[in-house]
């Protein structure tokens, strides 16, 4: 036997304000029509004034726990992938802990920009497999809009806000890519290519700062290593592109999404696209994606799931797993 990282319970939480990309022909030098062509994004939600991360992150959470039929209590341990955390520290993690009413268990953040839920999967998955948890929460949760240059056009209408979470459980499989769960991941970084997407502040240059891209730039790496490292997670597994069911992207840009299935020689009916609602949430938007996709009736008990990831780092990242 082998053990496994299942997937048991799903979840999100959306801000309710919705921003269609109509709100910023107001006040930029952009149109509706430009931004749908170039990105795919047709609106996104933004958090009300006061909500945080770790607000949605514990709204996310509820959602999988009611999901999985089960209690913050049953919780060994929670992973936050976030940026965009309430306060320098503690992590959002140990927040979204109290919010839940948990009082044993670890928390913590892991921070690897739009590539965070892949990060923190396989993270979650090691803790799973060495035995250090049995029942892990993983949540992807980011509140972007706070990190905007509301004068940057190229930027500002890309991003959205909102969270996702799925509950991990331990069980036993046979140790074969038939089980049910983490079937494999694959990390990437190349700190050569910070200059590429980053925010110009932080704490030890005493500003918060805001998000710049260039974004054509890290269009030209995404696709090529987005491919690489869902084949390459795939391989990991034994299994190839014609075993997939679903492609679960980063819901960065409809283009890239595209180019990436195309590259994997898979047909976009086999992939989850949710990027013309949310826009760009970085880290929560895999397991948003995961969430709207099985409310949709898109994803089923048993299907092979593959997902990819890219962002500030540059960092990447796939995990292949049997929903
Ligand atoms: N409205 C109108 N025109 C615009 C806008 C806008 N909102 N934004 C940029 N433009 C203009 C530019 O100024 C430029 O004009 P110019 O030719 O006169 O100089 C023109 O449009 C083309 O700009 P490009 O940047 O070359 O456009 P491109 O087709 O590359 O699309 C985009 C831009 C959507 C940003 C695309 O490059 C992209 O999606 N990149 C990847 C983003 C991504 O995946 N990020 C990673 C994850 S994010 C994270 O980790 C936080």
């Amino acid at each position: 036997m082998t053990r496994r990282a299942v997937v048991v319970g799903v979840g999100h939480y959306l801000p309710e304000r919705i921003v269609p990309n109509s709100e910023f022909e107001e006040t930029l030098d952009t149109s509706d029509e430009w931004i749908r062509a170039r990105s795919g994004i047709e609106r996104r939600h933004f958090a009300a004034e006061g909500e945080t991360t770790s607000d949605m992150g514990a709204a996310a959470a509820r959602n999988a726990l009611k999901d999985a039929g089960l209690n913050a209590e049953d919780i060994d341990a929670v992973i936050v992938a976030t940026s965009t955390a309430d306060l320098t520290f503690p992590s959002a993690a140990t927040m979204i802990q109290s919010e839940l009413g948990m009082t044993s268990g670890f928390a913590f953040d892991v921070q690897a920009v739009c590539a965070g839920f892949a990060y923190a999967l396989a993270n979650a998955n090691a803790l799973i497999l060495s035995d250090q948890a049995k029942r892990v929460l993983v949540i992807g949760a980011e509140t972007f809009s706070r990190i905007m240059d509301w004068t940057d056009r190229s930027t500002c209408v890309l991003f959205g806000d909102g969270a996702g979470a799925l509950v991990l459980e331990a069980q036993e499989g046979a140790g074969t890519s038939d089980d049910r769960g983490i079937l494999s991941t694959d990390l990437n970084s190349d700190g050569r290519y910070k200059d590429l997407l980053y925010v110009d502040g932080g704490v030890s240059t005493q500003s918060t700062g805001y998000l710049r891209m260039q974004g054509n730039q890290v269009f030209r790496h995404a696709v090529e290593k987005l491919a690489a490292t869902a084949e390459k997670a795939l391989e990991k597994a034994g299994l190839t592109s014609d075993d997939v069911d679903w492609i679960v992207p980063h819901q960065a840009n409809i283009r890239i999404i595209q180019g990436t299935a195309k590259k994997m020689g898979l047909p976009m009916e086999k992939v989850v696209v949710t990027v013309q609602d949310h826009g760009n949430t970085s880290a929560a938007s895999i397991p948003l994606a995961l969430s709207v996709g099985k409310e949709r009736g898109q994803i089923k008990p048993g299907d092979l799931i593959v997902t990819e990831a890219i962002g500030g780092g540059l960092a990447w990242g796939a995990v292949v797993l049997r929903w």
